[in-house]
C-alpha cells in the first residue's frame, strides 16, 4: 500500500466528492428517521496543509486553495464545514466532514487497510460513542457491514486507484451492494484519466443491472494523457430528490474557480442506468 492521501488532501479532486457527499448527507437529513455512513477507504480523517506531504505536492493550492473563494450560495454549506475544521490551516477528510453532520442517533463506520492511517484515525474518534473505526478490508467490509440496520444511510466508497482491476471492482461491489441494501444511497469515487476505462466501467454497470446510478463529473483537460489526474467522478446510486439538479450547479461552481481555459474542461452530471 503506496497510496497515503496526505499528498492530495484538498485537491481538486477532494473538493468536488466533498461537496457532492455533503450534499447527499443533506439529502438524508431531510428526514428525521437516523441513518448510518460506511465510508470503506476513510483515509486519516483530517490533514495539516503545513505538513511536509501536502506542502511536497502543493495539490491543494490548486483545489480548495481556488474553490475556498467561490461565493456562490451552492458551496456555502461545504466551505462551511472546510473552515469549520480548521481550513485554511486544515482540509477535512470524508469522516471529519460527515462527522460534523451527524444527529446524536445517526452513526458513521470507518475502515481504513494502512496501519499508520488507521492508527491516527482510531486515535481521532477514540471514545466516540457513534463512531466505529475498523481496521479492515473495505471490500469485504462492504458485505460485513451491510445492510444497516438502520435500513437507510449512505455508502461512500473512495478507492486509491493504485492498483489494476479497480474499475472492475468497483462495478462488482456496486452490483452486490445493489442486491444487499437496495435502499441505501451509494457514492463510488473515480479517476478520469482518459475515456476508455470510464465507458467501461459505465457500461460494467449497465450489464450489471445496477439500477439508477448518476455520473457526477469533472473534467479539467481533455483526458488523453492517461498518466495524469484529468478530471474525477463521483458514481451515485440512488441519489436522494433534488440531487441531481444540485450536483450540477455544484459542479458548475467549482469549475468556476477551478478553470484554467484548458480544451475539454466540463462539469457533467449524467444517467449512465435508469431505474427498472
Ligand atoms: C483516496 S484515500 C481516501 C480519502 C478519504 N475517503 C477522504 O475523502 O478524505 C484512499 C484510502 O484507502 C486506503 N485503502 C487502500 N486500500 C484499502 C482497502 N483495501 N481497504 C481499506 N482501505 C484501503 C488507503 O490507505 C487510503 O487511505
Amino acid at each position: 500500500m503506496n497510496y497515503r492521501h496526505a499528498f492530495h488532501a484538498g485537491n481538486f479532486a477532494d473538493c468536488a466528492k466533498h461537496a457532492l457527499v455533503v450534499a447527499l448527507l443533506r439529502g438524508l437529513l431531510a428526514k428525521d428517521k437516523p441513518f448510518a455512513v460506511l465510508d470503506t477507504h476513510a483515509g486519516t480523517g483530517g490533514y495539516d496543509l503545513s505538513a511536509p506531504e501536502p506542502q511536497r505536492t502543493g495539490e491543494w493550492r490548486d483545489g480548495i486553495g481556488r474553490v475556498a473563494a467561490s461565493d456562490d450560495p451552492v458551496l456555502a454549506d461545504y466551505l462551511a464545514q472546510v473552515r469549520a475544521e480548521g481550513f485554511p490551516g486544515r482540509y477535512p477528510g470524508s469522516p471529519a466532514l460527515i462527522h460534523r453532520l451527524l444527529r446524536p442517533g445517526d452513526r458513521l463506520m470507518l475502515c481504513e487497510l494502512h496501519p499508520e492511517d488507521a492508527a491516527t484515525l482510531k486515535a481521532r474518534f477514540r471514545g466516540d460513542p457513534q463512531v466505529a473505526v475498523h481496521r479492515r478490508d473495505a471490500w469485504e467490509a462492504l458485505t460485513a457491514l451491510t445492510p444497516f440496520p438502520e435500513r437507510r444511510g449512505l455508502v461512500l466508497i473512495d478507492p486509491p486507484f493504485e492498483q489494476d482491476g479497480e474499475f472492475e471492482r468497483l462495478a462488482a461491489s456496486l452490483a452486490v451492494l445493489r442486491h444487499r441494501f437496495r435502499a441505501a444511497v451509494v457514492a463510488a469515487w473515480y479517476p478520469v484519466k482518459h475515456r476508455a476505462p470510464v465507458r467501461a466501467f459505465h457500461a460494467a454497470l449497465r450489464e450489471a443491472e445496477v439500477a439508477d446510478c448518476l455520473a457526477c463529473e469533472l473534467t479539467l483537460r481533455e483526458p488523453t494523457d492517461p498518466t495524469r489526474l484529468n478530471g474525477c467522478g463521483l458514481l451515485v446510486a440512488n441519489a436522494p430528490f433534488g440531487f441531481e439538479l444540485e450536483a450540477r450547479r455544484i459542479l458548475d461552481a467549482l469549475l468556476a474557480r477551478l478553470s484554467r481555459g484548458e480544451d475539454g474542461e466540463a462539469a457533467t452530471v449524467t444517467r449512465v442506468t435508469v431505474e427498472r
